[in-house]
């Protein structure tokens, strides 16, 4: 199994997200988890964008040992003197400089020649390296560039000193069989590409970020970059977690494993979500409300006696506690009598029928039937027998 590095970039990207804005402690809290997590690499944050991030990106760079930090920066060097400010501290000093490669980017966003790109590309990361061992280049928009020129770039980069290429999918426009073929064509035709790491980088915009983050790692990318819960710009980024959970159920196919300690998924999510105030939504893949719930009876009686028939994740492998089965207009006697049951309750056969018969007739008039609910029911029956 070879491994697959996890860059978390939640406090970056992720912070991106409209409506989100972190304080450094918040900043410094979710780094903590993230370390806890085991993300290998974090990106605490963009420290020329605002004295504020630059102020976290330095405490969390002076205060993480087991990850590696690193902060976000313009191909100018102003950003990059910045960024070396907040990031000195840390074992290995890693920063992230990305440039615009689509003729859409270059022509009306940088209002810059592919020519003009190229140099200042490779002017900045070898500006980068006299100071920071670990370069990372990011093609912006790379899956909306011409192939030809991106491999055309990249080995200049890689020339000039860059450590990882990251082609990100800017815009959540690619498909995950051209996402790898992406990356098999640069991999077939930049000469010095073995010198680094490939790395992805995906946004959601077409609900493709994590297949197309999977699709990168079967064509030879050894990073995956993304967030927890998936947020970020606009539909967000690949969700870290169900990539994560991807590989390690799938490991028979993906032949790949990851240093996240899977265990601390739910935890994080919970502090993401709780300090971001972007809520997970109830059907959301490995840590949604519903993820491990079960609502038909088919569904409950099947769990009941094995739970292999309709979960595919044990709970406990992400940090929930246990599934649930969710009593409601579809559930059946089984999952019914175990409810009962768990409140140490014993029913005769006739006052079981008659409690079933109450709690269907309650699942018609309200939505979600709760365990006080069903306990209501339950000692009803008892004191008028
Ligand atoms: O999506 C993107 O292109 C980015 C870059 C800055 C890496 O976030
Ligand atoms: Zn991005």
């Amino acid at each position: 199994m070879s491994e697959i590095k996890i860059f978390d970039t939640t406090l970056r990207d992720g912070e991106q997200s409209p409506g989100v804005n972190l304080n450094k402690m918040e900043k410094l809290e979710i780094a903590k988890q993230l370390e806890r997590l085991g993300v290998d690499v974090m990106e605490a944050g963009f420290p020329a964008s605002s004295q504020g991030d630059f102020e976290a990106v330095k405490l969390i760079a002076d205060t993480i040992k087991d990850a590696s930090v690193t902060g976000l920066a313009r191909t100018v060097k102003s950003d990059i003197d910045i960024a070396w400010e907040a990031l000195k501290n840390t074992a290995e000093p890693r920063i992230h400089v990305f440039l615009a490669t689509s003729p859409i980017h270059m022509t009306y966003k940088l209002r810059m020649t592919p020519e003009q790109v190229i140099e200042q590309s490779v002017e900045m990361v070898k500006y980068a390296k006299k100071k920071f061992p670990q370069i990372e280049w990011s093609a912006e928009d790379a899956t909306r560039s011409d192939w030809k020129f991106l491999a055309q770039i990249i080995e200049k980069v890689i020339d000039a000193g860059a450590t990882v290429i990251n082609l990100p999918d800017t815009v959540g426009y690619t498909t995950p069989e051209e996402y790898g073929k992406m990356f098999r064509y640069i991999r077939e035709h930049v000469p010095n590409i073995d010198k680094v790491s490939l790395s992805c980088h995906c946004h959601d915009d077409l609900g493709m970020a994590v297949a197309n983050s999977l699709a990168a790692v079967e064509n030879g990318v050894t990073q995956v970059e993304g967030t927890i819960n998936g947020i970020g710009e606009r539909a967000g980024n690949a969700a870290l977690e169900e990539v994560a959970v991807a590989l390690h159920i799938r490991s028979d196919f993906y032949l790949h494993r990851t240093n996240l300690n899977l265990r601390e998924i739910k935890r994080t999510s919970d502090l993401v979500s709780k300090l971001t105030g972007m809520y997970v939504q109830a059907n959301k893949a490995v840590i949604g409300r519903n993820a491990y719930a079960h609502e038909s009876g088919i569904h409950q009686d099947g769990v009941l006696k094995n739970a292999q028939t309709y979960e595919i994740i044990t709970p406990e492998l992400v940090g929930v506690s246990s599934n649930t089965l969710f009593l409601g207009k579809h559930s059946g006697r089984h999952a019914f009598r175990d409810k009962v049951e768990s409140f140490g309750m014993e029913l005769t056969k006739e006052q079981l029928q008659e409690a079933f018969t109450r709690f269907k007739q309650l699942t018609d008039r309200k939505k979600e039937v709760t365990d006080d609910d069903i306990y209501t029911i339950v000692m009803d029956i008892k004191t008028e027998a």
